[in-house]
């Protein structure tokens, strides 16, 4: 036998760590906003930050200096003892697996704050076999540490070898929460020939055939990111974890990095990461669904108490599979009413 057993999935990988999880926690993860752990000033913000923001990441991997890979971890430490996260989850990006820095991030974080962090985000992630390793390692420190609840892993989606593989490295554990696109390191895995973080490129398009009369053609630009995320969310929900769009790069374009977002959302993605705090509302606003889809929805499942059947509403053909689209939209909506007293009214729920 080459595969597991499907119970051997739901057995402790060391003895005394907790049980994994059947099903996901559930929570809204709309944007993932990274903090640097070594900037004092950035740390000394978190407590205002706590509710403003569905998800609070300590980044220990890149865009920190290699000499201030200890000071990140110290300072996350520092932060996550200091800081009550209520219902913000508490998770870090740690440095790759063949960083000289992986396994002090990993042993010191579950020594010292294992019972806080939600998730462990893995870069650099290229096949089930690295999520087999953390996932053992968390298990032996859970189990040392007394830690109550299992550290979830997101996998960064940011390599070739990651994205031929990212259905087993979905399927991996059930300690897998979601996976996140890493557009920079996965143009340079790729050889695609991008500078940018992330968005579209205005090169890559389908230029307008040309007509008989001449004249200027258009090049409609497309969205080079279309394949992977569409790939990694199948992926992801298939196993029955979620998708994330990562980065976009230019803060100083909100318009394009909101229509990354949408597509990142219309495809299926839960949220987004938020790497400057103009992109916090940017997210909260893409990954929350609209009013006036969500009154359509609502309209659809009273429409169909049980689900079955068809019905006409305002010109449009709804039957049970409109009805699973529609529970999608309210089942959302009813989480971001939960956190989000102006949007309950907006939802009218
Ligand atoms: C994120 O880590 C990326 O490489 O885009
Ligand atoms: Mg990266």
């Amino acid at each position: 036998m080459t595969t597991k057993p499907p119970r051997k999935f739901f057995e402790p990988l060391a003895i005394g760590a907790p049980a994994p999880y059947r099903d996901l926690p559930v929570r809204l993860e709309r944007m993932i906003h990274f903090f640097p752990p070594h900037v004092e000033k950035m740390r000394a913000k978190l407590p205002e930050m706590v509710g403003q923001v569905d998800v609070l990441l300590g980044n220990l991997e890149d865009a920190i200096p290699a000499d201030q890979k200890e000071a990140a971890r110290k300072g996350f430490i520092a932060a996550a003892q200091a800081t009550d996260f209520g219902s913000t989850g508490l998770w870090t990006r740690v440095n790759c697996l063949n960083s000289p820095w992986f396994l002090d991030d990993v042993t010191e974080l579950v020594a010292a704050v294992g019972d806080k962090l939600d998730v462990v985000m893995l870069p650099k992630v290229e096949g089930p076999w690295d999520i087999h390793f953390l996932d053992q390692l968390l298990a032996q420190l859970e189990a040392r540490h007394n830690v109550k609840k299992p550290i979830l892993i997101h996998a960064i989606l940011e390599t070739a070898l990651g994205v031929e593989n990212v259905s087993a490295i979905a399927q991996a554990s059930p300690r897998m929460h979601g996976m996140s696109l890493g557009p920079a390191d996965l143009a340079a895995s790729r050889g695609m020939k991008t500078t940018r973080v992330g968005g579209g490129h205005p090169f890559y398009g389908v230029l307008e055939d040309a007509r008989a009369e001449g004249g200027p053609r258009t090049l409609f630009q497309q969205d080079l990111w279309h394949y992977t995320v569409a790939r990694m969310v199948d992926a992801c929900q298939s196993a029955g974890i979620k998708a994330f769009y990562g980065p976009y790069g230019d803060f100083s374009d909100a318009a394009g990095c909101e229509a990354q977002f949408r597509n990142a959302f219309l495809l299926g993605c839960a949220g987004a990461w938020s790497l400057h705090p103009s992109q916090i509302n940017i997210a909260k606003r893409v990954f929350s669904p609209d009013a006036g889809e969500v009154r359509f929805a609502l309209k659809i499942l009273e429409a169909m108490p049980d689900g079955t059947g068809a019905v006409m509403i305002d010109g449009k053909m709804q039957d049970d599979a409109t009805w699973k689209q529609a529970k999608v939209i309210v089942d959302l909506a009813r989480a971001v009413a939960a956190r989000d007293p102006a949007a309950k009214e907006a939802y009218g729920l």
